[in-house]
């Protein structure tokens, strides 16, 4: 896939290729990308994907994930601004989410792909807060998170929030481990 870049839009790194390259989307299944970025996961999702729809906060990202949307003729995806769940409606089998993890608390159109506040569980603590309405049962979630906010808080939050955990893929980088997370409704 050819993939343009922007100077305000998150580029593709480790993480993104940890989701991309373990997404386990069923032909005819639909899906949800928060945070779409460059459109890499939606993308990729589309593929097998009966439809896809990506959101994200900064509209220089659904700008570029419409253009790479053009540029590699996918045409089953639809992308729009939204504030996670804020403008998104329906349910999907599977919702995606590549977070701001990072534990720092940065402002900035393109800080917010990585500032993910004092323990950088902000952002997805607001995600899992609603996760579960947008799910089709037997739904499944995939989210990146890291090993500097801990795989215990992750487990312990989706627990609050009736949904299980395991860790599906890994991968090290410098200063951190990378985990996706597959969960469902318990
Ligand atoms: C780590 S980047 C991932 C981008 C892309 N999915 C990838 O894997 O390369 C996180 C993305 O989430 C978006 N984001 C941050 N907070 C958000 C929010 N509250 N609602 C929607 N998107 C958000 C950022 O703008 C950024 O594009």
């Amino acid at each position: 896939m050819k993939l343009e870049t922007h100077p305000e839009v998150y580029q593709p790194a480790e993480d993104s290729h940890l989701l991309a390259d373990n997404l386990d989307v069923q032909k005819g299944e639909s899906v949800l990308d928060v945070g779409v970025g460059s459109g890499i996961i939606a993308l990729t999702a589309a593929e097998k994907a009966l439809k896809v729809v990506g959101v994200d906060v900064n509209p220089n990202a659904v700008k570029l994930a419409c253009k790479n949307a053009r540029i590699n003729k996918i045409h089953n995806v639809e992308f729009r601004q939204s504030n996670l769940f804020e403008n998104v409606n329906g349910k999907f089998d599977l919702i995606t989410f590549n977070p701001p993890y990072l534990p720092v608390c940065e402002k900035g159109v393109l800080r917010d792909s990585w500032s993910g506040g004092v323990n950088g569980l902000e952002v997805v603590w607001r995600f899992l807060k609603d996760v579960k309405k947008h799910l089709k049962p037997g739904g499944r979630i995939l989210l990146v998170v890291s090993s500097l906010n801990g795989l215990n808080n992750i487990e312990g939050m989706l627990a609050k929030k009736g949904l299980s955990f395991a860790v599906k893929a890994e991968c090290k980088i410098p200063f951190e481990t990378l985990y996706l997370v597959q969960s469902k409704s318990l």
